[in-house]
């Protein structure tokens, strides 16, 4: 990644302007993951999602390469979304023609545009993060943390299938700071640790 894509200040991450000049500045084709490539979640993933024909919104997929891996590796039917059109506009020219059954929308994660129930499976890596910088005490986020990751979930749930739906979350963040956000009456969640010296953790919040 080049420096002079790093924000100034942490809490840039959480603006979507500091994304779209992030994506202007990147080359046409350039990709970046957050935490981990696919080959390191692959065997998560294909436990967690055993049917390939899935349908899966990938929340804030950004230019990771993660969404065309999956594909390759048979889940055709995902739709992307990320609130930067510039990152939108890139990857639907970079995949339209070689993974044409992939969608890609300029949408925001607080406020989705599809059908209750719409989805089998939602996967985010790294974006409910980007939500989190906002500065202040991390043991006692600030009201708009709260608020927008609140959003996130309970819009993550009303688009996912009653009873059989996944929610899927890749970060670094630890269940302390996390699983506020996670729990809820009506779902189960189960927390695991990937990794050696630092840890990553995979959330799976079942409906
Ligand atoms: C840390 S990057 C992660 C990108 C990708 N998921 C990965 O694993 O590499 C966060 C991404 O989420 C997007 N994003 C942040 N907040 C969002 C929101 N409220 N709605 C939609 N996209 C958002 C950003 O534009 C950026 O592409």
């Amino acid at each position: 990644m080049a420096s002079d894509v790093l924000p100034q200040k942490n809490e840039e991450y959480g603006t979507k302007e500091y994304w779209d000049q992030r994506y202007t500045q990147e080359s046409d084709g350039a990709s970046f993951d957050w935490f981990k490539k696919y080959d390191e979640v692959a065997p998560f993933i294909r436990e967690a999602i055993p049917d390939k024909n899935a349908r899966i919104l990938m929340l804030g997929c950004g230019n990771s390469t993660l969404s065309e891996d999956m594909y390759d590796d048979g889940y055709k039917n995902i739709t992307n979304i990320d609130y930067s059109n510039v990152v939108i506009e890139q990857m639907k020219r970079k995949h339209q023609t070689t993974r044409p059954e992939m969608e890609w929308l300029e949408m925001d994660i607080r406020d989705l545009k599809f059908e209750d129930a719409s989805f089998d499976v939602a996967i985010d890596k790294g974006t409910m993060d980007a939500m989190m910088t906002a500065k202040g005490d991390v043991w006692d986020p600030p009201q708009q943390v709260i608020d927008d990751c609140t959003k996130e979930v309970d819009e993550v749930l009303r688009v996912l299938r009653k009873d059989e739906g996944l929610f899927l979350y890749l970060t670094f963040g630890q269940p302390h700071f996390r699983r506020r956000f996670l729990i809820r009456d009506d779902t189960t969640l189960e927390i695991k640790r990937i990794g050696e010296a630092f840890h990553y953790y995979f959330y799976i919040v079942r409906t």
